[in-house]
C-alpha cells in the first residue's frame, strides 16, 4: 500500500529501442504495478508519440545510496512507507520516428540542465527473439549506434567548454523476451550487437575519409569508440569516454516462475542503482 502523498519522482529515464521491442508493454507494466487505480491492459499497438509515466520503485529493490542495507535495516521500513518514484519515457521505434523522437528527446534530455527533464540513466531495450534476423540485427544495431555516438559526442564535448563535468549516463540493453525459446542470450545479444556496430562504425569511418579527402573535414569525432577504429569495437571501449553499456537479459510477459523470470526485476534493480 502506497501513500498517495508519496514523494514526487525526481529522475528521468528515456526507453529507446526499435519497434515491437516491448518498450510500451514495459512502461503499461511499471505504471500499473506503481498505482492501485489504473488497471490498464498492456497496448500493444504500434506506438506513435513518446508518453511520460511515473513510476515507483519496488521497496525491496536498492538504490545507490542504501545498497549495503539488511533487511531489518529501519531504512528498509522508511523506504516502503515512501518509497522512490522516478519517471519513465516511453518512445516510439518505428525507424522514421527515431530522429523526430527517440534520438531528439535523447538529445534534449541529455544536455538539459533542469532536473525536472535532465536524464539519469537510458534503456535500450531489444526483442532477442528477433535478432537471429539479420535485418533486425542490423536495424537494432544503427539505432544503438547512432544514440551512443549521441552519448559520445556529449561527452567529449563536455571537458571543453565548461569546467562543471556533467554526471555520465549509463546505458542499459534491456534484452526482453528471454521468455520465447527462440531468443538469443544476453551474452550472445552483447557479441552480435557489438559485431554488428563496428561493421556499421567501419563503413562509417571509410566513408568520412572519403568525404574529409575532398573538404578537409575532421572526422574523427564522429567515429563511435577510439578514432582510428582499428580495433574490434566492444562497449567496454566506451568506458573511456565514460558511456557504460550493461546488457542484462528479461522479460516483460511470460511465467515469472521460471528461470529466465526474474521478469523485469534485474532492470529495476540496474535503475535503482542509478538513483
Ligand atoms: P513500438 O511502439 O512500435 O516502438 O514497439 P514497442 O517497443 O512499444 O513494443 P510493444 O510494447 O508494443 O510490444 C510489442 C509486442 O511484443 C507486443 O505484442 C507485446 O505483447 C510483446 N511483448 C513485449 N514484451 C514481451 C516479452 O517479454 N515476451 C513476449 N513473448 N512478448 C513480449
Ligand atoms: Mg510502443
Amino acid at each position: 500500500f502506497y501513500r498517495a502523498a508519496a514523494s514526487p519522482p525526481s529522475c528521468n529515464f528515456l526507453l529507446l529501442g526499435p519497434g515491437g521491442a516491448g518498450k510500451t508493454a514495459f512502461t503499461t507494466l511499471l505504471e500499473g504495478k506503481s498505482s492501485l487505480a489504473s488497471k490498464k491492459s498492456h497496448l500493444t499497438h504500434t506506438s506513435q508519440a513518446s508518453t511520460l509515466v511515473s513510476v515507483t520503485l519496488p521497496p525491496a529493490v536498492p538504490t545507490a545510496s542504501n545498497r549495503y542495507r539488511s533487511v531489518n535495516d529501519p531504512s528498509l521500513k522508511e523506504a516502503s512507507r515512501n518509497p522512490i518514484r522516478y519517471r519513465l519515457k516511453d518512445t516510439p521505434g518505428h525507424g522514421k520516428l527515431r530522429t523526430s523522437q527517440g534520438i531528439a528527446e535523447l538529445q534534449s534530455m541529455s544536455s538539459s540542465k533542469d532536473v525536472k527533464t535532465k536524464i539519469r540513466g537510458l534503456l535500450f531495450m531489444i526483442d532477442t527473439a528477433a535478432l537471429v534476423d539479420e535485418a533486425n540485427l542490423r536495424d537494432a544495431a544503427t539505432y544503438l549506434h547512432d544514440v551512443l555516438l549521441v552519448l559520445q559526442k556529449r561527452s567529449m564535448g563536455k571537458g571543453k567548454s565548461s569546467t562543471k563535468r556533467e554526471a555520465d549516463i549509463p546505458v542499459l540493453v534491456a534484452a526482453n523476451k528471454q521468455d520465447l525459446f527462440t531468443s538469443l542470450p544476453p551474452g550472445s545479444v552483447r557479441e552480435k550487437l557489438e559485431a554488428e556496430i563496428d561493421r556499421i562504425r567501419k563503413s562509417k569511418t571509410k566513408g568520412l575519409m572519403d568525404a574529409s579527402m575532398d573538404s578537409g573535414l575532421d572526422a574523427e569525432e564522429d567515429v563511435l569508440g577510439d578514432d582510428d577504429a582499428q580495433g574490434v569495437f566492444t562497449f567496454k571501449l566506451l568506458e573511456q569516454v565514460g558511456i557504460k553499456v550493461d546488457v542484462v537479459g528479461g522479460a516483460v510477459k511470460g511465467d515469472p516462475q521460471e528461470e529466465y523470470g526474474s521478469g523485469v526485476r534485474r532492470w529495476e534493480e540496474w535503475i535503482g542503482m542509478c538513483l
